[in-house]
């Protein structure tokens, strides 16, 4: 069993969040994954040049670039697009477990859309965190509206409801959970009430 608490769901449910919460509370590392494939989504380089950088080279040029633009529902189509080609799953993959064998003594958090089926399958701790569609939009667009005004509901609603279509249905790794993830639905939840969920599922297992 690997020292990784697995953490999957789609677009906006609120893992991102709950992931960089939960490896507060307990002190473990923490890798968004979906910033892995937005990063390389950005960069825009062929397969071959892609080979040649570490895991943290990718981290590192979450630093040197726009955050607004890496987190935009645009880039988030495009890491979606790109994460249905095989060779870039791979590369992907390898380069989250170098991530977790590095910090091999220390438990670790990651979230995605694959973590626990196909990356770390035999992690201690699997979670799913969903919400409605209706709901994760509505949160995306209060956060999206922060920083553009002219942001349309509709827009953002039908992003979502494609990307998660998109993640859904590739023939490679799709985003999907089994019996041996919690299910956590936070559609009618705060995010400290989902937190104390996640919180007291992991406390189990330790
Ligand atoms: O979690 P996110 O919205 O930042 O992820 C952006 C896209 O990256 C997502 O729509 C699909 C892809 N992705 C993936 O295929 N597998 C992962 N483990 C993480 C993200």
């Amino acid at each position: 069993m690997s020292s990784v608490v697995a953490i999957d769901g789609p677009a906006c449910s609120g893992k991102g969040t709950l992931a960089r919460k939960i490896a507060e509370h307990f002190q473990f590392i923490y890798l968004d994954t979906g910033m892995l494939y937005r990063i390389i989504a950005y960069l825009n380089k062929p397969l071959e040049e892609l080979c040649n950088l570490s895991v943290f080279d990718v981290i590192k040029f979450s630093q040197k670039f726009n955050n607004n633009v890496l987190r935009s529902e645009e880039n988030g189509i495009r890491a979606s697009n790109l994460a249905k080609d095989p060779q870039i799953r791979e590369l992907m993959l390898k380069m989250q477990r170098d991530f977790v064998n590095y910090h091999s003594k220390e438990f670790c958090v990651l979230d995605g859309r694959d973590i626990g089926t196909v990356v770390f399958p035999d992690a201690f701790c699997k979670l799913f965190i969903t919400a409605d569609l209706e709901t994760r939009a509505k949160r995306r667009f209060q956060d999206l509206k922060k920083v553009n005004e002219h942001i349309k509901y509709n827009d953002i609603f039908a992003d979502i409801k494609r990307r998660d279509e998109q993640d859904i249905k590739r023939d490679i790794a799709p985003l999907h959970y089994d019996n041996s993830y919690h299910l956590i639905d936070t559609t009618k939840q705060s995010i400290e009430e989902a937190l104390g969920c996640c919180i007291s599922v992991i406390s189990s297992l330790l």
